[in-house]
């Protein structure tokens, strides 16, 4: 299929791009490289072996997402580009709320004005909200504590309720655990704008020497070593995740499907930093400090729906996700080239 991968220059879309086109099909990228950078390009064509087109478009923009319709001829969608800092959210609403749900609402309107009936969307745990039983089950309620995660229940109800009102629409919402990891090349890989928010880049950086320590957030959750538990999933694993998904697509009678992609299992804070420790051979120091507001102690899936349905399950480990984003992270100190 010829497939729009919006954010395809980002960290999931890129990972994504390259099986998605191993899988057979022909991918275009749109991305406004407002947190990626079109070096990541060169990279990808020379991973994929081919050349991917792409075009610079910024998607709230919906004469010029019309346009890109118009020419593209696309059979379906797989929709990352979105605006994603838990923190940055919570200092910029606005941004976060006209950005992600305005790039939505005009993908969606130019996908019925030209025919394009299959969208895989790139949700989050993030909706399962702070109150959450583990493992959590797609068919839990959602909120949220934050205008990212706000917008991430909002667009998802945006998706069901056009998917509930055009027989034709297939939507897959793909609730991501904590994606960690890079491509086994070390050529691509994770590079956060900015300061990372996230725990596996820090470590990344501390151990390339970019940053001193680990601000330790929290150590008296009511966990086994006290600190907080994530469910890491490679991106290789998810990226299969939604090729996965993509083909279910073609062939479910349901107008809107829910998968969380996770492993299963709960990882915490200080077997991460002894794992990125073993696989970097650095040192990784850390400093105890408060908890981080809006973490929660436990977030892990029930991957049960994803292994049944979609033949999917999260296979790499733990050391296979620290030593892939190693490799990349030492190869490239200071993330991708900005040109
Ligand atoms: C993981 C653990 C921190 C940094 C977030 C978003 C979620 C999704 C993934 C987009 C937590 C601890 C972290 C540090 C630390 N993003 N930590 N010191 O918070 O589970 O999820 O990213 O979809 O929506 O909420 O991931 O990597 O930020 O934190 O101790 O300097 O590492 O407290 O326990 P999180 P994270």
């Amino acid at each position: 299929m010829r497939i729009l991968v919006t954010g395809g220059s980002g960290y999931i879309g890129s990972h994504t791009t390259l099986q998605l086109i191993a899988a057979g099909h022909e991918v275009v990228i749109a991305d406004n490289f407002s947190r990626s950078k079109p070096s990541v390009l060169g990279r990808l064509e020379a991973l994929a072996g081919t050349a991917i087109k792409y075009h610079v478009v910024d998607l709230t923009d919906r004469a010029a997402t019309d346009r890109l319709f118009a020419q593209g001829a696309f059979d379906a969608v797989v929709h990352f580009a979105g605006l994603k800092a838990v923190g940055e959210s919570v200092a910029q609403p606005l941004e976060y709320y006209s950005n992600n749900l305005g790039s939505t609402l005009s993908l969606l309107a130019a996908m019925r004005a030209h025919g394009v009936a299959k969208l895989v969307f790139s949700s989050s745990a993030t909706v399962y909200g702070e109150d959450a039983p583990v493992p959590m089950q797609e068919s839990f309620p959602t909120s949220a504590t934050n205008p990212y995660g706000w917008t991430k229940v909002m667009q998802e109800q945006i998706l069901r309720d056009v998917a509930a009102a055009d027989p034709n629409i297939r939507i897959a919402l793909l609730r991501y655990f904590n994606p960690v990891g890079s491509h086994a090349s070390g050529t691509i890989g994770e590079d956060p704008h900015g300061v990372p928010n996230n725990l596996m880049p820090l470590l990344a950086q501390i151990a390339v020497g970019r940053r001193d320590a680990l601000q330790l957030y929290g150590q008296d959750y009511p966990t086994p070593d006290g600190t907080a538990r994530r469910d890491y999933l490679h991106v290789e694993d998810l990226a299969a995740g939604h090729v996965a998904a993509l083909d279910r697509l073609g062939e479910t009678a349901e107008p809107v499907s829910t998968w969380n992609l996770g492993t299963g299992t709960p990882t915490s804070v200080l077997e991460m930093v002894s794992a990125f420790a073993e696989a970097s051979g650095r040192e990784i120091p850390t400093v105890d400090a408060p908890r981080r507001p809006g973490d929660i102690a436990d977030s892990y899936a029930d991957p049960a729906k994803a292994r049944t349905e979609l033949g999917w399950v999260a296979a790499r480990s733990i050391h296979d996700m620290c030593a892939d984003t190693w490799r990349w992270q030492s190869q490239n100190p200071d993330g991708f080239p900005d040109e």
